[in-house]
């Protein structure tokens, strides 16, 4: 039996998890599911956001589900705490079009590939000059470069992709984004003689945010850093329907951890109208970790069906339905398909 463990988090969190525990254990899959605690509400119990037996759970199960969490205003992010700790290096964003709904552009397919253990979201900052001034520590190694670069290869490579775009700053932020540009191209190069057929180009970042939105057909892979996966996920959750819509993946060498890129959404948390569907592909991208890929797959077409059918979908989506009205129609899905 597998060991899951589960953590809802604060605000919406909790809802959209409930929802995909839903469909899962509409599936006749073995996992054993552990609930742990992190965010907010984790902090004004426990003191911490980030519990010790939280981290240990999720290093011995076979993977985990992260709802969001609401931040708090002077501690540490627990969610970039956790990727690091788990050295869940590599944040996977799959930006894909949905027949049926309503967007800025049909037809998209690619993958933002997020490094996810340092860059801006290092978490070292600091007050000087009696708080009137604070810094933050922009790391960047050639180790962690080179590995989610590595990464982006090797799943381009998998998934049969022909283009990976680097994105950076390296005019501005010589050193460390330099460092990474170079490790990107490294790799490039020593790719490029088995498989021709990838194209490895590059942009800097603002002219990134721009193409996004202008040709963003153009892309395949695309790979950064942390601070900058952040913001251009968000970006490309906005061209194909929305955060309610945008699932992710951490991976490591021996943990993943699944969560969709939304956060707690404190605007309509407790109302019962978020959008499951990132939380439910969240679990596709674990089952496909898992190598349930008869599963993952399942999901997937069921989330589309239903999406192309156009009855139930909840507010953000133009519809009027509840959060588990939608889990419950894709739940039916998949019994149709199984
Ligand atoms: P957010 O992602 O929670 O919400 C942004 C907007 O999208 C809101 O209008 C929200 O209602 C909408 N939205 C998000 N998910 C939705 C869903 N599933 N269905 C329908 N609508 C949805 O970002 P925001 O408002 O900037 O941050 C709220 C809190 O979440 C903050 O405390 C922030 O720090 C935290 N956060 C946590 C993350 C995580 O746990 N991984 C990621 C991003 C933010
Ligand atoms: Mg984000």
């Amino acid at each position: 039996m597998k060991k899951i463990t589960v953590i809802p988090g604060d605000g919406i969190g909790k809802e959209v998890m409930d929802a995909g525990i839903n469909i899962l254990d509409g599936l006749n899959l073995n996992f054993d599911f552990i609930e742990a605690e992190a965010g907010f509400f984790c902090f004004e119990k426990n003191g911490t956001t980030l519990p010790e037996e939280t981290i240990k759970y999720c290093e011995k199960s076979s993977a985990t589900l992260f709802g969001a969490i609401t931040s708090t205003p002077n501690e540490k992010s627990p969610i970039l705490e956790l990727r690091k700790k788990l050295d869940v290096f590599a944040n996977l964003r799959p930006v894909k079009s949905f027949d049926g709904i309503k967007s800025l552009f049909n037809n998209l397919d690619f993958l933002i590939i997020r490094e996810n253990t340092e860059g801006l979201y290092s978490q070292i900052e600091s007050f000087e000059e009696d708080e009137n001034k604070a810094i933050a520590n922009r790391v960047i190694t050639k180790k962690a470069s080179t590995k989610i670069c590595d990464f982006a290869f090797k799943k381009a490579i998998e998934d049969n992709r022909k283009k990976i775009t680097c994105v950076h700053k390296a005019n501005a932020l010589k050193k460390t984004d330099g460092i990474f540009k170079e490790s990107f191209y490294k790799i490039a190069n020593s790719y490029s003689n088995k498989y021709p057929q990838i194209i490895a180009n590059d942009y800097y970042i603002d002219a990134m945010a721009m193409y996004l939105i202008t040709k963003p057909q153009e892309f395949d892979v695309v790979v950064t850093t942390n601070l900058f996966g952040d913001i251009l996920s968000d970006e490309g959750a906005g061209l194909v329907g929305g955060l309610g819509l945008s699932p992710s993946a951490n991976i490591g060498d021996k943990n993943g951890l699944f969560e969709p890129v939304h956060g707690s959404a404190p605007d309509i948390a407790g109302k019962q109208i978020a959008n499951p569907i990132a939380m439910i592909l969240s679990i596709s991208m674990m089952l496909d970790f898992l190598n349930e890929k008869y599963f993952s797959n399942l999901i997937e077409l069921a989330v589309r069906n239903v999406l192309k059918d156009n009855k139930v979908l909840t507010p953000d989506l133009g519809g009027k339905s509840k959060t588990m009205d939608l889990a419950n129609a894709i739940k039916n899905e998949l019994k149709n398909l199984i």
